[in-house]
């Protein structure tokens, strides 16, 4: 019971990758602090309270992004701070005011505050693979993406990809914040995240399983890294515990282009009716590499990617997303 006695803040407690944080912080002991936006919807809350150890440790504050000061009574005592809250979706009319704001803005409020409590030895924050690896530089199959890499802010707006933007500039924010006050900061900078849901509602990373084995005619024409829920929550909690964690820490288990998912589901899933075709004509993406070392340091021994797929479709189907 690494945590016993310890008192930790998780912010956007509510949300696919933080209520597993909150899950295996209370597993190790420690009291949680979470902030969710609507503490009084059973919706957003009742998997969190049901959670083993939550009646004992486990307290809800209501904190907004974007309401300055809001997180305070929140991370007042606390020893570590998981900033995960961070708007996560494709289908936006207002870049600025729907993922820039709250991530940036939204950043810099929560540390704002934590340069208030000088109890809180250690701020884990959840960024992004999407704030390493869109720097312009090619990624084929000899390329390693690691930890030196950062993504270019003007590459993101000319290709108008705005979460990833958005994880770019609070990243950066954060970092400058930090050096520049003297907090101890660590980022876990996942790529998509999979696995199985707690949270009643539908998340961007799910959705994109969910629309494979749900009837889509074609699959995108892309290559991305995967990796586990549960191994991106227990190296958030890692990042906290081992006193020598510093930086940022890809975490990707493998990169794969959808056309080897569709082939993986097929394997698990043969009566399955699964997209058959690329989304376009062009040569497939190329797949990468992303360097496992950092991780390795974390004692993250990556669940594999087949696991994932079965644990993110048995989620879905249970949750009732999908049914066959
Ligand atoms: N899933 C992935 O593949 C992936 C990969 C890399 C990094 N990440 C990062 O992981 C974090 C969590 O993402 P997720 O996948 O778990 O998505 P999610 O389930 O949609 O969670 C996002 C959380 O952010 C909160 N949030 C959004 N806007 C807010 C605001 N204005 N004020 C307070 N809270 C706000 C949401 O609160 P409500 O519940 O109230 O809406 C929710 O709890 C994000 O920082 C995301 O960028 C995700």
């Amino acid at each position: 019971m690494s945590g016993a006695g310890k008192v930790v803040a998780v912010t956007g407690a509510s949300g696919y990758i933080a209520s597993w944080i909150v899950k295996l912080l209370l597993q190790r002991g420690y009291t949680v602090k979470a902030s969710v936006r609507e503490p009084n919807e059973s919706r957003k809350t009742a998997h969190l309270t049901s959670l083993d150890g939550a009646k004992e440790r486990l307290q809800l504050f209501k904190a907004n992004l974007l309401e300055e000061g809001s997180f305070e009574s929140c991370l007042e005592g606390c020893e570590g701070v998981f900033h995960t809250a961070s708007p996560f979706y494709h289908d936006i009319k207002d870049p600025q005011a729907e993922l820039l704001d709250p991530a940036i803005k939204g950043t810099l409020n929560v540390l704002n505050s934590v340069a208030k409590f000088p109890s809180i030895k250690r701020v884990v924050l959840t960024s992004s693979i999407a704030a390493v690896a869109y720097n312009g530089k090619p990624r084929t199959p000899d390329v390693v993406v690691d930890e030196t890499w950062f993504s270019d802010p003007n590459l993101c707006k000319e290709s108008q990809l705005w979460y990833v933007l958005s994880k770019t500039l609070a990243e950066d924010a954060a970092w400058k914040f930090v050096h520049e006050k003297g907090i101890d900061m660590v980022t876990i900078n996942p790529a998509m995240v999979i696995g199985p849901l707690l949270q009643p509602t539908l998340n961007t990373s799910a959705a994109a399983i969910l629309n494979l084995i749900n009837g889509a005619q074609a699959y995108n024409n892309l290559s991305l890294g995967w990796v586990n829920v549960k191994d991106v929550a227990n190296a958030h909690i890692q990042a906290f515990e081992i006193p020598s964690a510093n930086g940022r820490y890809c975490l990707v288990e493998r990169v794969a282009h959808y056309a080897e998912v569709v082939k993986m589901l097929r394997e698990l899933y043969p009566s399955l009716e699964l997209p058959e075709k690329c989304a376009d004509e062009k040569p497939l993406v190329p797949i990468y590499q992303v360097s496992k070392e950092k991780a390795k340091s974390l004692g993250i021994e990556y669940i594999p990617l087949e696991t994932s797929l079965k644990e993110t479709v048995e989620s879905l189907k249970e949750k009732k997303f999908v049914s066959f």
